[in-house]
């Protein structure tokens, strides 16, 4: 059986992460290990086959001995560790949620619904590196898997509405201490008039007592339309990330152009997209749906109705789920050639831990 080392399991993507392998009965598949950068020595999980102790994440002794390493550290932890492992000689497969190595040459972004037969193909070329893709972006391709493997896009135009624990843990959880501080201000004047309690939550918001170190400004009763660094494009890196990251996935000649603006909001752990998407031929809206639905098991169709959409089109219908549902399905007045569509998803299942769970499964079995 292969040694497989978890780094990073503690945290929300590796917590999600460890559900589903134990959902899935993944652990009897291998000899596992956890590791910690704080708790040297203390009980590890306990899971079938797993190693009763922890070991030292920034052991490079300890982590050589394993086959496979899966971390869900973080980007920093990759830049400092993943080097030092491979210069100390380590041959084993390393397996990423964070975005560090995911442009590398010699890197898989790994998308099991979209690109399982490449990574085979990898595997078996003894490619040693495979990393998660960006959260939006793998929903993204999740939903249009039909329309990308039909040769039917010219263009994507991706608006976002990204969920607070896309930013981490504790960006989350400021986020329900923003809505606290709002609500024990709303409890303090409850009888007030709609147009005087806007002006209580907007003086509140823009206060200086209001909790916001963590995002540096209000996300409850706002949108933050910037995600991460910022470019010489104009673009924010999270922008970047979508056509590169898809288009690398997609392994496209010519690549085709995905670009928006990414937009924080108040939803906790699913992922928005409202896109344009520009058809390279016009194409009838039921072969369109037909193309969408049927692409691979997880994607799911909703009719474009108002009751269907906002029961089952929604971070609060989707939240904690697997599949991927797409609606808002609809011809644009733009042109003959131009759809309309809105799809989500869990950033924390699809969009990080599941491809990462996956692949794993991949080369063990
Ligand atoms: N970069 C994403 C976000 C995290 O900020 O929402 C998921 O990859």
């Amino acid at each position: 059986m292969k040694r497989v080392g978890f780094i990073g399991w503690r945290g929300m993507v590796g917590s999600v992460l460890m559900d589903r392998m134990i959902q899935e009965d993944d652990f009897k598949f291998m000899e596992s290990y956890f590791f910690t950068t704080s708790q040297l020595g203390s009980s590890a999980p306990n899971v079938k086959n797993g190693f009763p102790t922890l070991l030292g994440a920034m052991d490079i002794k300890e982590l050589s001995k394993m086959d496979i390493l899966v971390s869900c550290q973080g980007g920093d932890y990759t830049t400092e560790m993943f080097p030092a492992l491979r210069n100390s000689g380590w041959k084993g497969v390393w397996i990423d949620a964070a975005s560090t190595l995911r442009m590398k040459d010699d890197a898989i972004i790994v998308l099991d619904p979209v690109n399982r037969k490449f990574i085979q193909e990898s595997i078996d070329k003894g490619v040693k590196n495979f990393v998660g893709g960006n959260c939006t972006v793998s929903l993204l391709l999740i939903a249009l898997d039909g329309l990308f493997k039909e040769n039917l896009v010219e263009w994507v135009s991706s608006m976002t509405y990204q969920a607070a624990s896309g930013a981490g843990a504790k960006n989350m959880i400021e986020l329900l201490d923003q809505m606290k501080t709002v609500g024990q201000s709303f409890a303090a004047n409850p009888s007030g008039e709609a147009l005087e309690l806007e002006k209580q939550m907007t003086n509140l918001m823009n206060g200086e007592n209001f909790p916001k170190a963590h995002f540096g400004h209000p996300l409850a009763l706002n949108v933050l339309p910037w995600i991460d660094s910022e470019l010489p494009s104009g673009q924010s890196k999270e922008e970047w990330k979508a056509q590169v990251e898809a288009n690398k996935i997609l392994q496209t000649k010519t690549p085709i152009p995905i670009d928006g603006t990414c937009v924080r909001v108040g939803a906790l752990r699913c992922h928005s997209q409202g896109l344009t998407i520009k058809l390279k031929k016009s194409t009838s809206l039921s072969s369109l749906e037909e193309i969408i639905s049927v692409a691979n098991p997880w994607v799911r169709l909703i009719p474009n109705n108002k009751p269907a959409t906002l029961k089952d089109l929604t971070p609060a219908a989707v939240s904690g789920k697997l599949h991927v549902p797409i609606g808002r399905l609809r011809p644009m007045t733009l042109g003959d050639t131009y759809l309309n569509a809105f799809t989500l998803g869990d950033q924390l299942l699809w969009g990080a831990a599941e491809p990462l769970r996956c692949v794993l499964r991949q080369i063990l079995i």
